[in-house]
C-alpha cells in the first residue's frame, strides 16, 4: 500500500516535471546548471551542452545496441564513435546527397508535392496524416529513389523504429519497431537489387551510391547501401513531420505571429520562413535533450566556479532546449525574434553527429509550411480535432480548415 502511494507520487511529480521543463531548466541552470545524481547528470547551459556534445571521444553515442538490431547485425553512423568507418560512412553519403540538390532536386519536389496536397484538399487537411508525413515519405521516394512498399506503412515502419531507437525502451516499441526493421530491410535489399538490373534511368541517391559500388568504393556494398538508407529513412521522416505540426500548432496559438508567418509565405520570403521555424521550434521543441555517456571523467566548466566532474559511466542528458532559452548566450530568450543568429539553435544537434539532414531540414519543413501559410481564413477545425493528437512521440492528427 505504502509503496503504491509512494508510486503514485513519483509519477506525478514526473509528469509534474515534464509537464513545466522550461521553467525547471530555468532553476537549473541558475542553481545547478551541471547536475550530477548518482550515475546520471543534467547540463542545462548553452555553453555546457556545447561543450558535452562537441566532445564526441568523452561523450559517446549510445545509439550501437539498438541500431544493431535494427539492422540485423550493423551500426550506422549515428551509432558509431569517431571512427575510419564513421568518415567512410558519412563521407559516402556525403557524395551521394548533395547540397547543390537543395535548390535543384528537393526545393522543386517538396513545393510541387505540398503544394498539389494542399490544392486538392478542399479546404480541410489532416496535417500530419495527409501532408507532413506524406511529402518527406515521397521525397524518400524521388530523391533517395525508395519509394517504400506502400507509403504509409513505410513510413509507419519508420516512425515506429524512431520511436525504439530514440526514447526509453518499451517492449511493445520495440516489437513493432523490429518487425518493421524485418520489412524494411527485405523491402530495401530486394529493391538494390531491382535497381541494380536498371541503371542510369534515375539521378537520385540510390543511383548515385551504385556508381560509387562500381567503383569499387569501400562501404558501398548491398549491405553498406542497405543499412544507410534505413538511418538516413529513419531520420528524415517522423522527425520532418513533427517539426511542421510543432511549428503550426505554435503559430495557431499566436495569432499576430500566425499573420506574419502568412504574410512571408504569400511573399515566398523563404529566408524569413525558415527564421520562423527556427524559432517557433525553440518554443515548442521536437526533443529537450541528447543524451551521451561519459567515457571518462571530465570536468564540465573548467575554470569557472560551476565546474563539476562528471564520472565514468554517467548518463549525460545535453538539454538542448533549456540551453536554446539560456540568456547567457541568448538576447532576452523568452521573447520570440526573428533575428537571432543561426548558430543559437540546436534543434538538429550539435558537433560530430550534427544531423545530416540538416540543410534539407532548413528547405523542406518551411517549404511544406509555406504550402499551408499561404491559404487564407486558416484556422483549427473546432473542438478536439483541431487540437493535435499523438501516439507515442509524433503528432497523428491536427486537422486545419482554410477557405477553399
Ligand atoms: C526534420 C527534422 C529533424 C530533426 C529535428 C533532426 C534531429 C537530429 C538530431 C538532434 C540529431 C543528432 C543526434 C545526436 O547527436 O544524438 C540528428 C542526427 C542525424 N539526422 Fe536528423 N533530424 C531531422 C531530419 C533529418 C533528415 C531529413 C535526415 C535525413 C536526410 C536526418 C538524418 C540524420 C542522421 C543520419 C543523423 C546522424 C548524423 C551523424 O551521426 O553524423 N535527419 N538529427
Amino acid at each position: 500500500m505504502a509503496s503504491n502511494t509512494q508510486a503514485s507520487i513519483t509519477t506525478k511529480i514526473q509528469a509534474w516535471l515534464l509537464a513545466n521543463l522550461n521553467l525547471v531548466f530555468s532553476i537549473l541552470r541558475w542553481v545547478k546548471p551541471i547536475a550530477v545524481y548518482k550515475n546520471a547528470a543534467l547540463v542545462t547551459r548553452f555553453d555546457h551542452v556545447q561543450e558535452v556534445l562537441s566532445h564526441d571521444d568523452i561523450f559517446h553515442v549510445t545509439y550501437k545496441e539498438k541500431m544493431e538490431k535494427v539492422t540485423s547485425g550493423e551500426n550506422f553512423f549515428l551509432g558509431m564513435q569517431n571512427t575510419p568507418i564513421y568518415t567512410r560512412d558519412v563521407s559516402n553519403m556525403r557524395l551521394a546527397v548533395r547540397r547543390t540538390d537543395l535548390p535543384e532536386i528537393i526545393t522543386p519536389f517538396v513545393d510541387n508535392c505540398a503544394e498539389k496536397i494542399m490544392a486538392s484538399a478542399q479546404g480541410r487537411i489532416d496535417v500530419p496524416a495527409e501532408l507532413s508525413r506524406v511529402v518527406p515519405t515521397r521525397l524518400v521516394g524521388h530523391y533517395f529513389g525508395t519509394p517504400g512498399w506502400d507509403e504509409e506503412e513505410f513510413a509507419n515502419a519508420a516512425t515506429s523504429m524512431f520511436q525504439y531507437l530514440f526514447y526509453p525502451d518499451d517492449p511493445e516499441v520495440e516489437k513493432t519497431a523490429l518487425a518493421a526493421a524485418a520489412k524494411s530491410r527485405d523491402y530495401l535489399d530486394d529493391f538494390i537489387v531491382q535497381r541494380q538490373k536498371n541503371r542510369r534511368q534515375h539521378d537520385d541517391v540510390l543511383e548515385r551510391c551504385l556508381q560509387m559500388q562500381d567503383a569499387d568504393m569501400p562501404g558501398m556494398s548491398n549491405l553498406d547501401i542497405r543499412n544507410n538508407f534505413i538511418g538516413l529513412i529513419i531520420g528524415a521522416i517522423p522527425t520532418t513531420s513533427k517539426c511542421v505540426v510543432l511549428v503550426l500548432d505554435y503559430l495557431l496559438s499566436h495569432p499576430d505571429l500566425l499573420a506574419q508567418a502568412q504574410q512571408a509565405a504569400r511573399a515566398d520570403d523563404d529566408a524569413l520562413l525558415t527564421q520562423f521555424m527556427q524559432e517557433t521550434l525553440r518554443f515548442n521543441s521536437f526533443s529537450p535533450a541528447i543524451s551521451r555517456l561519459a567515457a571518462e571523467d571530465y570536468v564540465v566548466g573548467r575554470g569557472s566556479w560551476r565546474a563539476t566532474k562528471i564520472p565514468k559511466g554517467t548518463k549525460v542528458i545535453a538539454a538542448t532546449q533549456s540551453a536554446m532559452m539560456d540568456c547567457l548566450q541568448l538576447k532576452s530568450p523568452s521573447q520570440f525574434r526573428l533575428d537571432r543568429p543561426d548558430y543559437q539553435y540546436m534543434h538538429f544537434g550539435f558537433g560530430l553527429h550534427t544531423c545530416f539532414g540538416q540543410y534539407i531540414n532548413r528547405v523542406q519543413i518551411p517549404h511544406i509550411l509555406k504550402a499551408v501559410l499561404k491559404r487564407q481564413g486558416l484556422r483549427r477545425a473546432s473542438g478536439p480535432e483541431g487540437q493535435v493528437e499523438s501516439v507515442g512521440p509524433f503528432p497523428v492528427h491536427l486537422v486545419l480548415e482554410f477557405d477553399a
